[in-house]
């Protein structure tokens, strides 16, 4: 039932807040502010290398994980498409933990790819929506990501709460580490549970977002940009409205701009910048600048201390609450998706059923 939405996908975008409340209470102790994870009996002190395999939106959600992991507990990751990391059968180092991460829990190649892993005796984690999936089930462990049956074949609210469930799992592992003492813990779980009202008003951007998008779906081609772990949100937003609008769009590494995709900007050429402003953030304004020198038309996200000061010469901007750093992939995944839903909806295509497309990919 679509209730007073047009799509499921608009349905399950304005979830977000709910779903994402209610699967972090599932992994959190809320009076001592700290991570339990009751189903995973692992030492993350014993793990030398984690190795993280998904294909799509889980892809991109295990590519955020990798920056929170390296920095938060130190634990350097490995991570590869599941189609390609099936073939190539790379060894395994000791003391690996695999992780798999699949809404369904069914993709044909995250599948084999977690075989591979249990036949080379990793340990291996499901990060599944399904809980009764082959993933689940074939893991030594499974978290369930408690994001509710998604619909749209555009992945929204998997993808947030699998972030939310990585980074419980990021947080484990840095407290058994010594990376993170329980200040830390409580304050990245404090965060966490702030993240719902934070959504919330991030969702109160659409209609600026619907006049963007307008805008946009007038265009055949965008680049995406972001820095650091909101590199993978640019890389999300881009492959969000390619499979529902239709319109070709890339994401990059900002700084990645300069060694070939320059090339293409000019008028014709949008570019969504995603760009809180954090330690990273003058960076990316001046690669916008050299975008905007070249006539190239910059939609800025970012926040109010953002905006302040990079707004001059951006065609669009729009601003984003303030949130704790390490949190900000799984806040600008809200605006990215809401840009390719108005897109889509700008442009008359079929939201939920794109063309091409299946949501559960269960066949190589
Ligand atoms: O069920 P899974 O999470 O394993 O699916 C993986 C991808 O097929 C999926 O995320 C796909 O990329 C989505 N259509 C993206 O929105």
């Amino acid at each position: 039932d679509k209730g007073m939405h047009k799509h499921f996908m608009s349905k399950e975008i304005a979830e977000q807040p709910a779903v994402l409340g209610d699967a972090v209470k599932h992994y959190i102790n809320t009076e001592r502010n700290a991570v339990v994870l009751p189903d995973v009996d692992l030492d993350f002190s014993k793990i030398s290398q984690i190795t993280m395999v998904a294909c799509g939106t889980a892809y991109l959600a295990c590519n955020v994980a990798k920056y929170w992991f390296e920095q938060i507990a130190g634990i350097p990751v490995d991570l590869d498409v599941a189609s390609e990391f099936r073939y190539r059968e790379p060894p395994l180092r000791d003391n690996t933990l695999a992780v798999f991460v699949s809404q369904s829990g069914e993709t044909a190649d995250t599948l084999a790819a977690l075989r591979y892993c249990n036949d080379n005796h990793a340990q291996t984690i499901g990060v599944v929506n399904v809980p009764e999936s082959s993933i689940a089930r074939e893991s030594n462990a499974s978290l369930q990501i408690h994001a509710g049956v998604e619909i749209g074949v555009a992945s929204t609210k998997a993808f947030t709460c699998q972030l939310t469930v990585l980074m419980t799992m990021v947080i484990k592992a840095a407290r058994q580490r010594g990376k993170l003492d329980a200040d830390g813990e409580a304050a990245l779980v404090s965060a966490l549970l702030g993240l719902p009202s934070i959504i919330n008003v991030a969702l109160q951007a659409e209609h600026e977002i619907i006049d963007v998008a307008n805008a946009l779906s007038k265009f055949s081609d965008t680049l995406f940009l972001g820095r650091g772990a909101l590199f993978p949100i640019a890389l999300e937003g881009a492959l969000k409205l390619k499979e529902i609008s239709y319109i070709h769009a890339e994401g990059y590494a900002s700084g990645e701009l300069k060694h070939g995709p320059i090339a293409l900007v000019d008028e014709n050429m949008p570019i969504v910048v995603f760009a809180p402003k954090d330690a990273l953030f003058d960076k990316t304004v001046s690669n916008m600048q050299e975008v905007m020198a070249r006539r190239g038309k910059v939609i800025l996200f970012t926040d109010d201390a953002g905006a302040q000061v990079a707004s001059d010469g951006a065609w669009k901007v729009i601003k984003m609450p303030a949130v704790h750093a390490p949190l900000a992939p799984i806040l600008y995944a809200i605006p990215a998706q809401l840009l390719a839903y108005h897109t889509a909806v700008a442009k008359g295509t079929d939201v939920d059923q794109p063309r091409n497309l299946a949501k559960s990919v269960t066949v190589e």
